[in-house]
């Protein structure tokens, strides 16, 4: 309970703050009289969100399918939290820079440690039933993953290998957006045919991620490292802090990721690799790391490094 000698100075904050956007203080004190007190089930709103996971079908391991992905999303959006941070300060530290990388990598470590949920916690006979359900569709379509990727490197580096020596930053946006590395998962170079998981993805993001690519050219991660004082750019912390994440997300996420798609899909199928993904990919080629070598700050690695990227999975 408080002093009401402590309110006078909180009733002139408040005077001052209605005042200055012509507001009646009076008002906005009786409402309070009235206003419901706070729940936690009100406030973090338990119930809209534990109506969120609806099966299609009637095995009980989809649950885990659906919340699992969710909470996936939930980090997602956690980690462009952060680097909208980044991207948007005026006033950018060194040590601003560093405690929130270490944040978003702490979150990308939880996705990737957690991704035993997925790999150990459905039954394999149950996923080979209701993945049915869910094709077309695939984890390829989350929009947050991309836009991470966007917020995070320059974009060349997410540019097909195959594509990279002609494009540079005069090239239009909507070019580069067609030869984006994920555009191997899903078209034919030869015919330019998309897949239905592409054609629906850039149907609903495409447009939104054109202006985020636009947006991001010149505040990604990357670049905003780079505008950084030389010493500060050498700073083995930061370094170490810039290393780790790309680590992450690159190698320990697409490992969990790409093992836990080897162990349903191969031994659903009785080891038949040819099975494809849910949004129909040659898979085993597409995911694994070695293959695509994404990576974020290509500079931070040494050249053995960079020979040898996923090479031990
Ligand atoms: C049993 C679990 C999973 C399996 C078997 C699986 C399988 C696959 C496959 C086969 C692909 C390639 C595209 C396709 O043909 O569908 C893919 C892509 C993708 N999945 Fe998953 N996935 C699983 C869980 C997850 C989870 C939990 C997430 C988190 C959101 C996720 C996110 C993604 C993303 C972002 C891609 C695109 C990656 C890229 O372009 O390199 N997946 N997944």
């Amino acid at each position: 309970m408080s002093h009401l000698e402590n309110l006078d100075p909180i009733l002139n904050e408040l005077q001052q703050k209605y005042t200055a956007i012509d507001q009646d203080t009076q008002t906005y004190l009786t409402g309070l009289l009235y206003s419901k007190p706070i729940t936690y089930w009100d406030y973090i709103q338990t119930d809209a969100l534990l109506n969120l996971q609806v099966q299609r079908t009637t095995l009980p391991d989809e649950m885990v399918f659906i919340g699992y992905h969710q909470i996936n999303e939930l980090i997602f959006k956690m980690i462009l939290w952060e680097i909208e941070q980044v991207a948007e300060n005026n006033a950018l530290t060194a040590e601003f820079f560093e405690s929130k990388l270490m944040r978003i990598s702490r979150y990308f470590d939880m996705l990737s440690t957690s991704f035993n949920i997925m790999r150990e916690g459905m039954d394999v006979e149950q996923y080979m039933k209701f993945r049915n359900t869910l094709t077309p569709a695939s984890g390829f379509q989350s929009a947050q993953y991309r836009l991470i990727e966007f917020a995070s490197t320059e974009l060349i580096n997410l540019i097909d290998y195959r594509f990279r020596k002609d494009i540079d930053r005069d090239t239009p946006y909507t070019h580069a957006f067609e030869h984006l590395y994920w555009q191997a998962a899903g078209k034919d170079y030869h015919t330019g045919k998309k897949s239905i998981l592409l054609i629906n993805f850039e149907k609903r993001y495409k447009e939104e991620f054109l202006r985020f690519m636009e947006a991001h050219n010149t505040k990604n991660l990357w670049t905003r490292f780079k505008e950084l004082p030389k010493a500060d750019q050498a700073d083995e912390d930061l370094v170490k802090a810039m290393r780790h994440y790309d680590y992450t997300v690159n190698i320990s996420w697409v490992k969990a990721h790409y093992n836990a798609a080897k162990h349903y899909i191969e031994s659903g199928s009785g080891g038949a690799v040819e099975t494809e993904g849910t949004g129909g990919s040659d898979w085993k080629k597409y995911m694994h790391p070695k293959y695509q070598r994404r990576i974020f700050f290509p500079e931070l690695w040494t050249e053995e490094e960079l020979n040898n990227w996923g090479e031990d999975i």
